[in-house]
């Protein structure tokens, strides 16, 4: 009973309990969880506000795709991933990180870069791209920076040469 008990717990907390939303290419199970996002929300319901919301939130994160698609710098990394994806799991993860009413269900950042041999520069267009993505929108400065500080200390995990 307990066996049965703990394998229906851990169907629970992974995709392979889930159906693989449409449009997107089948993952490796990984146990879902909020931590996953890399970081401990705001709580400051302005910074939230200031992004626009979930709506905001989501046309920031479709611009910095498309910029980041057209980077000369980035293109390469990106050319084989899967967008629907990633920009649901990137919309979910901010949205989370800026105290939105939002889960993140994707991958750790550890182990979902691990694989791309990210360098420092390559981080740091990326942040370009988020910034110019966040003017685009109207998120003022100080409030790009409440979102950006929580992402600087991800680049340990996503960072390997
Ligand atoms: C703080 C900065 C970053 C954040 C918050 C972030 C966030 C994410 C998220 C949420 C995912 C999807 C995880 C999943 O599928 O479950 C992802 C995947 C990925 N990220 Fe990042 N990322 C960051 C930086 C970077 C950088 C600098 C690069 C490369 C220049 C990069 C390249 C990728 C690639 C190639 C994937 C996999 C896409 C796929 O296989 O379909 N990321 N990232």
């Amino acid at each position: 009973m307990i066996t049965l008990l703990a394998i229906a717990a851990s169907l629970a907390l992974t995709p392979a309990a889930m159906p693989t939303p449409p449009g997107e290419l089948p993952v490796d199970p990984y146990e879902v969880s909020n931590s996953n996002a890399g970081a401990e929300p705001l709580s400051d319901p302005a910074v939230f506000e200031a992004f626009g919301g979930i709506e905001g939130i989501d046309r920031i994160v479709d611009d910095m795709v498309e910029r980041i698609t057209v980077d000369p710098r980035l293109a390469d990394i990106f050319r084989a991933s899967d967008f629907v994806r990633l920009r649901r799991t990137l919309k979910e993860q901010f949205c989370y990180l800026l105290g939105g009413p939002c889960d993140y269900t994707g991958m750790p950042m550890r182990s979902s870069h691990a694989d791309h041999g990210i360098t420092t520069a390559e981080f740091n267009a990326l942040v370009e791209n988020l910034q110019l993505a966040m003017d685009a929108e109207g998120v003022p400065f100080r409030m790009q920076n409440r979102l950006l500080a929580l992402l600087a200390p991800m680049q340990r995990d996503i960072v390997t040469r």
